[in-house]
């Protein structure tokens, strides 16, 4: 009998879709088909699947956390500017049981003070900003840890 690899759901916001042309000054010259393609190859030298979604449209990536209950193991996010007031996703993300990583391209600690409250924050395990492209690699390491044994 073969088992399924266990699922990571990537999430990806508003305006991601422009990685590559949006402000490559902050966000880099990656597309975010290439940051996908990374995290899928990292997710599975870790023996994970991968399915990825990008919306602009709230509902819709709440839509999809709410298929992700008992179906995916871990939820990596990076909800763009959602991160800073979508209550409905941070709603959505308490409903989740397994680990959530929060995941920015940028820090935006380091940027302008609206960008300093995350909704997403207060209901993910753990966050990772600031790395670039290289944060995809530590988001999926990060979920492939927790799943392995849980925060000690
Ligand atoms: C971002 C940071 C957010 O503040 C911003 O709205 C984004 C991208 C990041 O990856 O650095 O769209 O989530």
């Amino acid at each position: 009998m073969t088992t399924e690899p266990a699922l990571v759901l990537l999430l990806s916001g508003p305006n991601l879709d422009l990685l590559g042309e949006r402000q490559p000054e902050i966000y880099g010259t990656a597309t975010l088909a290439d940051h996908v393609d990374r995290a899928r190859r990292r997710a599975e030298s870790h023996g994970l699947a991968l399915d990825h979604l990008q919306t602009a449209h709230e509902g819709e990536m709440v839509a999809a956390v709410h298929s992700a209950r008992g179906r995916a193991a871990a939820i990596v996010v990076n909800a763009g500017a959602f991160t800073h007031y979508a209550w409905g996703l941070h709603d959505a993300l308490a409903s989740f049981d397994g680990p959530i990583v929060e995941l920015h391209l940028s820090n935006p600690d380091s940027r302008e003070a609206w960008r300093h409250t995350s909704v997403v924050s207060p209901v993910a395990t753990g966050v990772i900003a600031g790395f670039g492209g290289d944060g995809y690699d530590l988001a999926i390491d990060a979920v492939a840890a927790l799943l392995e044994a849980p925060p000690r």
